[in-house]
Order: structure tokens, then sequence, then C-alpha cells
């Protein structure tokens, strides 16, 4: 007798659908004495899980509005909805309760951590749909002539003003106490993008970085599985989800290669080396970046989000939270890298799918959010950096 759950269905826990309208080049158009450009559109569903966008018809669209993400229900029993609803257990937007073939069964699976992993729907869209795979970041700005402030400025036009402009309120001077070495800090920090490939990293210095950014000053155990780390930045709910992955390049005493930083016990667990190559796969990472990718450390922050979102489940601010503690993350990277002596830098534009594929994260629970860098500065500035006061470059005596 047939299990009669055997063929039972929903739909993914996640899924937006967006009209999407797209300009095309049109031939007929333009001989006509028209435009030369058609615009074309499209209803796309937008699935975390899936990470990829599918392009669905009226019917389909129609059968997903129709279908719960939570209750299993049965099959069609055939026709054009049995069809329908083939065609959506394919494409992975719904999921079968028992999977016909490894196709479906990673859909099913994928859809089942994403529900485990807590995200807030629009944020889950937001990041999986947000990644790069392939980008040139360099060549893009250069063809859009926004590489340079001059050009930058030609293109778009006016920007906002740096400050807002008060049209009324009574001003007040505020006093400015004596500098203290802190001060001097904050003076002497800028993002490096000059590094230093003929002086290795003392292991003293990298060492120490790490364990100031990302190493665990304290730990607070409640009950047998809840800890709280302590740590040098500031963490939503405590939980520090985010997660250090090195590229280490020039650092005396470490073989050159990928690793995992544990902030228990602070040590490195070494990762299988990326097919491309290290400096291939660093350039690659930092969409060609190339002022970046020799610096003697480049660090991926990778939160696990299923840790924050195992608090704030399905929180409208969950993701922020997560976003804004990388920044944290940073800060505390540049200023340990100024006070050791050293440059630092931070860069969002990444190909988090080479990421993730190289360093095995799991896209649903895990991602790559910005990469960072430390290391030597050089001594001359090949490519510009923001120094309007010299405090950097004269230091080193460029
Ligand atoms: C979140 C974030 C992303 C950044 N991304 C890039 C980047 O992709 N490429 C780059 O050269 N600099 C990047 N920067 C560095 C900024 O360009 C830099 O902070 C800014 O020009 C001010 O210079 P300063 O850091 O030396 O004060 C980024 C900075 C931040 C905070």
């Amino acid at each position: 007798m047939p299990d009669r759950h055997a063929s039972r269905f929903r739909r993914c826990e996640i899924l937006v659908l967006e009209p999407r309208e797209e300009p095309a080049f049109d031939l007929a158009s333009l001989l006509g004495g028209g435009a030369g450009i058609s615009r074309r559109l499209r209803w796309l569903a937008l699935a975390p899980h899936l990470g990829t966008e599918v392009e669905v018809d009226e019917r389909q669209r129609e059968f997903l509005g129709s279908t719960s993400a939570t209750h299993w229900q049965a099959l069609p029993a055939g026709g054009d909805q049995a069809e329908v609803c083939q065609s959506l257990l394919q494409a992975g937007l719904l999921v079968s309760e028992h999977p016909a073939d490894p196709a479906q069964q990673r859909h099913h699976d994928a859809d089942q951590r994403q529900r485990t992993a807590h995200w807030h729907p629009l944020a889950a869209v937001l990041h999986a749909f947000t990644r790069w795979q392939g980008v040139d970041a360099v060549s893009n700005t250069r063809e859009s002539a926004t590489d340079t402030a001059v050009s930058m400025r030609a293109v778009l036009g006016a920007p906002p003003a740096p400050t807002r402009v008060q049209a009324c309120g009574t001003g007040l001077s505020l006093p400015l106490p004596e500098d203290t070495a802190f001060d001097d800090l904050l003076a002497r920090r800028a993002t490096c993008r000059n590094f230093d490939e003929t002086r290795p990293l003392p292991l003293q210095l990298f060492s120490r970085m790490l364990a100031r950014t990302f190493g665990a000053r304290g730990s607070v155990q409640v009950g047998d599985d809840l800890r709280f780390h302590k740590k040098g930045s500031p963490s939503g709910g405590g939980l520090h989800p985010t997660e250090a992955y090195l590229i280490v390049q020039n650092v005396e005493g470490i073989e050159a290669g990928l690793y995992y930083y544990r902030p228990e016990g602070h040590h490195l667990l070494r990762l299988p080396d990326p097919a491309a190559g290290l400096r291939a796969f660093a350039m690659e990472a930092l969409g060609q970046q190339d002022w970046f990718a020799n610096a003697h450390c480049v660090v991926t922050l990778v939160p696990r989000f299923d840790r924050t979102f195992w608090k704030y489940r399905r929180h409208a601010k969950g993701y922020r939270v997560v976003a804004l503690e990388a920044g944290h993350l940073s800060q505390t990277l540049y200023l340990s890298a100024t006070d050791l002596g050293l440059g630092a830098f931070i860069t969002g534009a990444i190909n988090e799918r080479l990421l993730e594929e190289v360093f095995g994260l799991d896209a649903v629970c895990q991602g790559a959010l910005a990469m960072c860098g430390f290391g030597w500065r050089a001594h001359t500035m090949e490519t510009a950096e923001l120094d309007p006061a010299g405090r950097v470059w004269e230091r080193t005596g460029a």
C-alpha cells in the first residue's frame, strides 16, 4: 500500500516575488524610428535557500500564492495543476516531504536549514541576492569613470553636503581639550592601499593583531551549552557570531595558506589551499583590488548568522546588528594595526560566493560580509590614500 505522505509538498519558507523590468537593445524599434530599446517585464522568484533567481509564469505565481509554507499537502492528482506543481518542485520553490531525486533532496535540505537559521525574510533575501560572483570592482569603477574623485564628481554631479546645513538654531562652540595618545592614534589611522611585500610580518605582531581583534579575553558559561565570550569589540546579544578566515601570505614562521582562527586557545586551523593559488584567490575575492591583495594577512569576516538569529529569531534588526558588528571588528583591527605601526584596510567589494566555496561555508547559516587586512606599509604610495595632514606618510618616510 503506498505511503499517503510520500507525495506531500509545501512551499519553501522564504519567497519574494519581484516584477522586474529590463531594457534590451531592439533593432526593429531603432529601424522603425524608435529609441531602439524594448522593455521586458518578468516575474522573478527570490528564494534565499536557492540563492539564484527563478523566473516564474502566471500559473506558477498563482500556485505559489495558494500554497502553504508550513503545512504539507497532497500533490494534485493530475492535469494542469500537477504539471505546475512538478515544475515548481524541480525549481526548488516547492519542496517535497520525501524528495524523489537528489536535486529535490538538496532543495529540501537547504529549505530546512533556512527554517532553522531563523532569518528575517527580507534580510535573508537581501543577503542572498546581493552576493557577488566574479565581479571586477576595479574595472567597473574605471568603466563608469568613478575611480577618481574628480571624474566621480563630473559623472555623478554634486553630492549632498558633507554635513547638514542647519537653517536655524543658535551655534555653540565646544571646548577641545588637549589631545591624548588616543587622539594621536586616531589621527594616524588611514586605510592602507600600499603594502610592503619585501618585508615579512613578524609572528608576534600577527598574533597580537588576531588576539586583539578576534581573540576571546574571557568567557561566561551558562549551563552545559551556552557560552558567551568577552572580546575587544561589542557584539549584539554578546553572541560574537563573526569569525575570521585568513589568507596568510607573508608572515614569519607561518606557511602561506588559508587558515581559520579559533578564538578559544588563540590558534589557527589550516584549511585546504585554493585551486587558483593564494594571490589569484585573494585578487578574485577582493574584486581585483590589487592594492589590498598583497597585504601580509587578509581576513574575511564571516558571521554565523544562525548563532545571532538563535536569539533574535526572524528579528527585524538581526541582520543589521550582525553587519554593524563587522564594522566594530574592522575599527578594532584598524586601531590595533595603527598602534603596532602597521597598515590596515576594509572592503565590502568582495566576491562572496567564491569565498563561501573556498572556505566551505554553508551560505544559509554563514556568509562573508567584508574583507579586512593588515601588514607593513610600503615606503612609496603607488595607490592613493587619504592622508591630508600627512600623519601617515610623514612617518613611513615617503
Ligand atoms: C565598509 C567600508 C567599505 C570600504 N570599501 C572599500 C573598497 O572597496 N575599496 C577601497 O579601496 N576602500 C574601501 N574602504 C575604505 C574607504 O575608502 C576609506 O575608509 C575612505 O576613503 C576614508 O579613508 P580613511 O579610512 O583613510 O580615513 C571602505 C571602507 C569602509 C568603512
